[in-house]
């Protein structure tokens, strides 16, 4: 574990690298939805925080979340490969989800792949629960499985 990385909001000068993270660790395979342009679109959103950890040519991570009634959305989520295991996932997912909470919402969603036992390792440590496995969730190709965190009692 490193010590708390510096975690800042994003901006449009950020959008490519995200973009490309994007491509390489999470859309691999499918075809490329997260380009540039919408991930731009999602650092303009006010309902959406994108935030980065390190300067956009050399992006360390970065997450993106989106807020919707009492329900956050963690929309993409990666670390660069050669910084994984030292904790800055953990302290990215851990600033969204204090955000979240100080928005008021109730539960976080998130979908990973089925075959992505790293991501569905570092959710379930954090307190996300299997929900079900979606086949063909991604492009019709691929399953995927739904996760999920209370952050307050359910009503
Ligand atoms: C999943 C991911 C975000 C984890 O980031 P990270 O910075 O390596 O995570 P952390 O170092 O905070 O790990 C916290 C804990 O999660 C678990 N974990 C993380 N990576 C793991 C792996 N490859 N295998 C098993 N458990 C893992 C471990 O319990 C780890 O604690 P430990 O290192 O003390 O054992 C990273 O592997 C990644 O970017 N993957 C590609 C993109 C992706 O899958 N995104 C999520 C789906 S959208």
């Amino acid at each position: 574990m490193i010590s708390a990385p510096p975690i800042r909001l994003a901006t449009r000068a950020d959008a490519a690298a995200i973009a490309a993270m994007s491509r390489e660790y999470i859309e691999h395979g499918l075809p490329w939805s997260w380009r540039t342009g919408r991930v731009a679109r999602a650092i303009d959103d006010p309902n959406t925080n994108v935030v980065v950890v390190g300067p956009p040519e050399a992006l360390a991570a970065f997450g993106i979340m989106g807020y919707l009634d009492e329900d956050a959305h963690l929309l993409l989520f990666a670390v660069h490969h050669g910084q994984r295991r030292q904790g800055i996932g953990s302290a990215v997912l851990g600033w969204l989800e204090d955000v979240a909470r100080a928005a008021g919402s109730k539960r976080i969603r998130v979908e990973a792949r089925r075959d992505n036992v790293a991501a569905r390792n570092f959710y379930g440590e954090h307190g996300y629960h299997e929900l079900a496995i979606t086949q063909a969730m991604y492009s019709g190709v691929l399953d995927g499985i739904r996760l999920e965190k209370w952050l307050r009692a359910n009503a």
